[in-house]
């Protein structure tokens, strides 16, 4: 585990269902020599089953409903000052955020999508590149800026299409990779000059 440098950063992650990356940003965030704390998490789907893992987590979390856009970033907005975030996460958040918000928030913003990035940004990435007969696909950690799925790429690991994959098959040994290099990429953008 990487050596604290200083005081650990403030994160939240932004979530829309599951939360399985969620899950392991926090299980590295427990690291006694972790660079994150992880302290609040927020979901545009009130159901999202990611925050009743945050909550068991003791983290503080808020389903915020997407009545529209601009009413789930004020609120958000509110909450990530006075949670006073360093990095904002977006772990399987399915809406797009304004540029307004990002120069509001005026902090980095990462996220995590399931391709070799710059193919297949937006939806669907699995199948595209299975219809497409790629050798490999994977997962990219990138900076989130107002163009979706463009920002700088922090981190990508890949993974062999093997002939007998389905979108089943290789979604899930993506969401694998995707456990190890969320953590790893937050590491190389804290330490790397
Ligand atoms: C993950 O595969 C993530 O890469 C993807 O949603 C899934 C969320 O799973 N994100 C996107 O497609 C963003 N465009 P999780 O809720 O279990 O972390």
């Amino acid at each position: 585990m990487e050596k604290c440098p200083g005081k650990k950063k403030n994160i939240a992650v932004f979530i829309s269902g599951r939360g399985s990356n969620l899950k392991s940003l926090i299980k590295y965030s427990n690291h006694k020599r972790s660079l994150i704390n992880i302290v609040l998490v927020i979901s545009n789907n009130p159901n999202a089953h990611g925050l009743k893992y945050a909550s068991s987590s003791k983290i503080k979390s808020y389903g915020i409903k997407f009545k529209s856009r601009i009413s789930f970033e004020n609120q958000s907005l509110k909450l990530l000052k006075k949670f006073n975030i360093d990095i904002l996460c977006l772990a399987g958040f399915m809406k797009i955020l304004s540029g307004n918000f990002i120069k509001k928030f005026s902090k980095p913003i990462l996220n995590i999508h399931p391709s070799l990035l710059p193919k297949y940004k937006g939806l669907n990435t699995h199948s595209r590149a299975i219809k497409n007969k790629d050798k490999y696909s994977g997962a990219s950690i990138h900076k989130v800026t107002k163009r979706l799925d463009s920002g700088k790429i922090i981190l990508q690991k890949k993974v062999k299409i093997l002939k007998t994959d389905n979108v089943k098959s290789l979604k899930k040994k993506i969401l694998k990779i995707e456990h190890e290099i969320y953590p790893k990429a937050i590491i190389k953008f804290l330490t790397s000059p």
